[in-house]
């Protein structure tokens, strides 16, 4: 990682609340990847297939992480990942999320990855969901210190590429281990770590808590990315002053704002928001997203996954409140394209008149 020559932040801090020349010049390495920008996407289970995933880089997210494949099922069930691999057409470095418990199958399922075109293999260790645990995967391996070390061992021995890790602060409150966890991955040569600020025990609840990721960026001298709440550009700037994390992660906050990517990049570099881009350009964009989602799921099952996207497109515009019911109730991809087309048309003519 090149630092940030100027005073303020000579010694720790990658980041600067004001834009000085230096700063342009700031990159975070992973391996011999040269990151873009320094905002990434969260990985989504549903959500960050690979359109979404273009659409974030397209906006500026420097990595793009596949949902998470279960090592598990990926090496018995070749199928059972299905749409959910990378492709080689996508925009490098290509990164795929692997999520398991057993040392010799990560390994087998990094190596497995990295000959489909992977270019960087990210561990998850910071899933809550039940199914994930029942196989003392994601962030249950937290309470296992050994583990995670034997793991992440195999892994990076395995392929390679470089691996990087995502973690949870802890396992529960009383068990804020992160730092710890920290550690081992980065004596394991684990290439970089993102945090999402909550334990375990936490799933979802209450706020992101950013002092104990400031204390895990303090611990190591790998780069961190900042993770958990940070849905505008200045909440992306106040958490990277606050942790000293190099870089900042975004899940939830990106979801129908995926254009979130570049006003946080601009901001970072200039101290200040870009142009909002214009209603036009979002419909195109919409749309085409949408018929992305038809065409790589099917017109049936895409229904859902369109609905999903655009409720969230749509809960950025007030003005098309009331939609959304009627658009749910469609049920072919035909019907969704001319809805959606309609509603466009007439928010354009509203907005002229106004
Ligand atoms: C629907 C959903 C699916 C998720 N799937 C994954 C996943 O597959 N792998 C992972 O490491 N984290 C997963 N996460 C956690 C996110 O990557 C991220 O850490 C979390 O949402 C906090 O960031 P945010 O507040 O910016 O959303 C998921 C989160 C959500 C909401």
């Amino acid at each position: 990682m090149t630092r940030c020559r100027c005073v303020d932040c000579r010694n720790r801090h990658s980041y600067h609340d004001r834009p000085c020349d230096q700063c342009m010049f700031t990159v975070i390495q992973i391996g011999s990847h040269q990151l873009a920008s320094r905002v990434v996407l969260a990985p989504m289970a549903g959500i960050s297939d690979r359109h979404f995933r273009r659409l974030c880089r397209q906006f500026g997210a420097a990595l793009t992480a596949t949902e998470m494949l279960s090592a598990h099922v990926q090496l018995n069930h070749p199928q059972g990942s299905g749409l959910r691999g990378i492709h080689r057409d996508e925009a490098s470095p290509r990164v795929v999320q692997i999520a398991g418990a057993d040392p010799i199958q990560m390994a087998a399922c990094a190596r497995l990855n990295v000959e489909q075109g992977a270019e960087v293999i990210d561990i998850n260790m910071g899933c809550p969901v039940k199914k994930v645990l029942k196989q003392a995967a994601g962030s249950a391996l937290l309470r296992d210190e050994p583990l995670v070390k034997t793991i992440l061992d195999s892994v990076v021995r395995a392929v390679d590429v470089p691996v990087t890790l995502k973690i949870r602060t802890g396992w529960s409150p009383d068990m804020r281990n992160g730092t710890t966890i920290a550690r081992i991955a980065e004596d394991a040569g684990i290439r970089a770590l993102a945090v999402h600020g909550r334990t375990r025990a936490c799933m979802f609840n209450g706020d992101a808590e950013y002092d104990t990721i400031a204390a895990i960026k303090q611990s190591v001298h790998i780069p961190v990315f900042a993770n958990g709440d940070i849905t505008s550009a200045a909440k992306a700037l106040q958490v990277l002053q606050h942790t000293g994390a190099d870089g900042v992660m975004i899940g939830r906050g990106a979801r129908g704002k995926p254009w979130l990517f570049r006003d946080i990049d601009h901001f970072l570099r200039t101290g200040t928001l870009p142009q909002p881009l214009p209603q036009t350009l979002i419909h195109k964009l919409v749309l085409q997203h949408v018929q992305e989602l038809h065409a790589f799921y099917g017109t049936e099952h895409g229904l859902g996954f369109v609905r999903k996207h655009v409720a969230w497109y749509l809960e950025n515009w007030p003005e098309a409140a009331g939609f959304r019911r009627s658009f749910n109730a469609l049920t072919s991809a035909s019907a969704q394209l001319d809805s959606l087309h309609e509603l466009f048309g007439q928010l354009l003519l509203s907005e002229s008149a106004a």
